[in-house]
């Protein structure tokens, strides 16, 4: 997706209204979260009018190596920056936090799976603590043997100690979604190798993914200084090995106890959740063929915005990309995008 001029242009002027609730400051934060191999970040800053483009600052935050040739402009990090004032912009890196799946017993106990690296399967204790508060709050399983969930707290802290470095201005997350009132029953366990999908197991042959519980990482309440990204979150450079189930027979990535303390959360607005169908709409992107009558007068220009349009439906067609979940967290600011968005 990143790959789409569309789509960093939608991204650039959603950058240009975070700028303009900010009051024009003398430095602007672009950061992308996760950002792969650049692509966006160098899409929005060169979409950027010159008054802008002049006062932005690009960071692409990656576990990666930064790839060679890209614009000398872009600060390359594994971090994000501690003090951001402008938008923190994370596109498919939630997805990429690891998660414990749980699977309902013969009992009707939800109990932790666990894997080999063969991808054999067995189920090991019974999901208890701060991960069982979650399924109960948000991913409730009925005592039928079988039906599964994905336990979501890490990346709810990986977003809230997100969140917590965005000084002023906007957090979004754009990610495969889903919410409480329709939860996928056996979960979204799945693998990837060379774009196809492929049996999600954890030899490092595959990238498997798993879909976000987004409206649990817009309730999560930043408390400053005490959440961060748990550990073992990291994935590797070669996109390999995101563990959404536990690659062992043993360990099981539960977060780390000073994620959970109570600290003092900041006062934040309410996150909102959208479909990126309404968020691109909102972000004057839409999918409208060019009149007819273009073709005639500049046939070259018809064609482009005939491929432009093409593009433009990709990104919001509803059962497709357009189904996505935008999660936007204003910091600050008010909302930036229109409520009837
Ligand atoms: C699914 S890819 C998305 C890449 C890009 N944002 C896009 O939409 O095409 C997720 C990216 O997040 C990176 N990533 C995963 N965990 C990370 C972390 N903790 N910090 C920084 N980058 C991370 C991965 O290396 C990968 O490039």
């Amino acid at each position: 997706m990143h790959a789409s001029p569309l789509f960093a242009r939608a991204v650039a002027r959603l950058l240009c209204r975070v700028d303009q609730a900010l009051g024009r400051p003398a430095t602007l934060d672009f950061v992308d979260l996760g950002a792969g191999r650049g692509e966006l970040v160098t899409g929005v800053l060169a979409a950027l009018p010159a008054d802008v483009a002049a006062r932005a600052r690009g960071y692409a935050v990656e576990v990666a190596d930064r790839p060679a040739g890209l614009d000398a402009r872009i600060t390359w990090l594994s971090e994000p920056p501690d003090a951001i004032t402008g938008l923190l912009f994370a596109n498919e890196w939630l997805d990429n936090v690891p998660v414990d799946v749980a699977e309902v017993d013969s009992a009707g106990v939800p109990r932790l799976v666990l894997v080999a690296a063969d991808g054999t399967e067995r189920l090991g204790e019974p999901v208890s603590g701060v991960a069982a508060d979650w399924l109960a709050r948000w991913w409730p399983l009925p005592a039928e043997e079988g039906l599964r969930a994905e336990i979501g707290l890490p990346r709810d802290l990986a977003w809230a100690a997100a969140v917590d470095r965005v000084v002023q201005g906007l957090a979004v997350a754009v990610d495969y979604a889903h919410t409480t009132d329709a939860r996928p029953p056996f979960g979204t366990l799945t693998g990837f190798r060379e774009g196809r999908e492929t049996a999600p197991v954890p030899d490092g042959s595959c990238d498997i993914t798993a879909h976000v519980a987004l409206d649990a990482c817009a309730a999560a309440r930043t408390a400053a200084g005490t959440t961060r990204t748990p550990s073992g979150t990291a994935h590797t450079p070669s996109g390999t090995a995101h563990t959404a189930h536990t690659p062992s027979d043993t360990a099981h990535t539960s977060p780390d106890p000073a994620c959970t303390s109570p600290g003092t959360a900041r006062a934040l607005p309410a996150a909102r959740l959208l479909t990126q169908r309404a968020a691109l709409h909102a972000l004057d992107l839409t999918g409208a063929r060019p009149p007819l009558a273009l073709a005639s007068t500049d046939p070259a220009a018809y064609v482009r915005a005939l491929a432009s349009a093409g593009e433009a439906a990709e990104l919001t067609a509803p059962g497709g990309l357009g189904g996505f979940g935008w999660l936007l967290q204003p910091v600050g600011i008010p909302d930036p995008l229109p409520r009837d968005a």
